[in-house]
């Protein structure tokens, strides 16, 4: 697995171009011409609070969503009023502010914004178990099998230092498992998000204290929501013939 590279403005329009409207779909967006709408909308769990325990625990869950998602969808709203940001979607917010040093806030709450909706419909209680189909054939394909794609992802996991997330990700069409720190996320590098896990402490330290290991090998056992990832992945790889 790799790290992030250095942002690519290239690569981002290379994104837009094949994530099209596929992801601008979740993209929790709101346009409007006048700059008075929010850009980020709070989206709804896709599951009860409690409905992920014990693998998430109805308080770790309630903090995630309530204090940690919300918080960042709000100041990524507070940040983006005005005429700069008006009419652009939440995709659009993170694309022009990636790597720009002055525009560092935008960017992470922005980011922080997307990423966490995007994590929660990674997940489904009663999940986890092997995905099938292209989905399934491309993993075999990159990682030589399903149980190698789940070492590759959990030692990715274990060897981000600090806050950060671990990424499936489709990169000029193959899967490759990259990390992230903070914030940092597919968009910025013109690769398409599949699947994440949030690895900030506040996503597991409630439940599993310091072992993000664990949290992580039962995200991927009990809650992994592969039919999700693989209807994004057909979005954007439609299944051979
Ligand atoms: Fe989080």
């Amino acid at each position: 697995m790799t790290t992030f590279p250095a942002i690519n403005k290239r690569l981002i329009v290379r994104l837009s171009v094949l994530a099209g409207c596929a992801l601008t779909a979740l993209f929790l967006v709101q346009c409007s011409g006048g700059g008075g709408s929010a850009i980020f909308v709070l989206e709804p769990l896709p599951y009860r609070q409690d409905a992920l325990a014990p693998t998430i625990s109805a308080e770790t869950m309630g903090f995630h969503y309530n204090k940690h998602y919300a918080g960042y969808v709000k100041k990524a709203n507070e940040l983006t009023k005005g005429m700069v940001f008006a009419g652009k979607t939440a995709e659009a917010v993170i694309q022009m502010t990636a790597g720009d040093a002055s525009k560092a806030a935008v960017f992470n709450n922005a980011a922080q914004a997307w990423n966490h909706a995007y994590f929660f419909k990674c997940l489904k209680p009663g999940g986890g178990g092997a995905p099938e189909g292209l989905l399934a054939e491309m993993i075999d394909e990159a990682f030589g099998g399903f149980m190698d794609f789940k070492e590759l992802f959990i030692t990715a996991a274990k060897d981000q230092f600090g806050s950060g997330w671990v990424w499936l990700v489709l990169d000029e069409g193959k899967l490759a498992v990259v990390t992230g720190a903070n914030a940092d996320t597919p968009l910025a590098h013109g690769l398409i998000p599949l699947f994440t896990v949030d690895v900030w402490e506040h996503a597991y330290y409630l439940d599993y204290q310091n072992r993000r290991v664990d949290f992580v090998k039962s995200v991927l056992d009990n809650l992994a929501n592969w039919d999700f990832v693989a209807g994004q992945l057909e979005k954007v790889q439609p299944p051979k013939k």
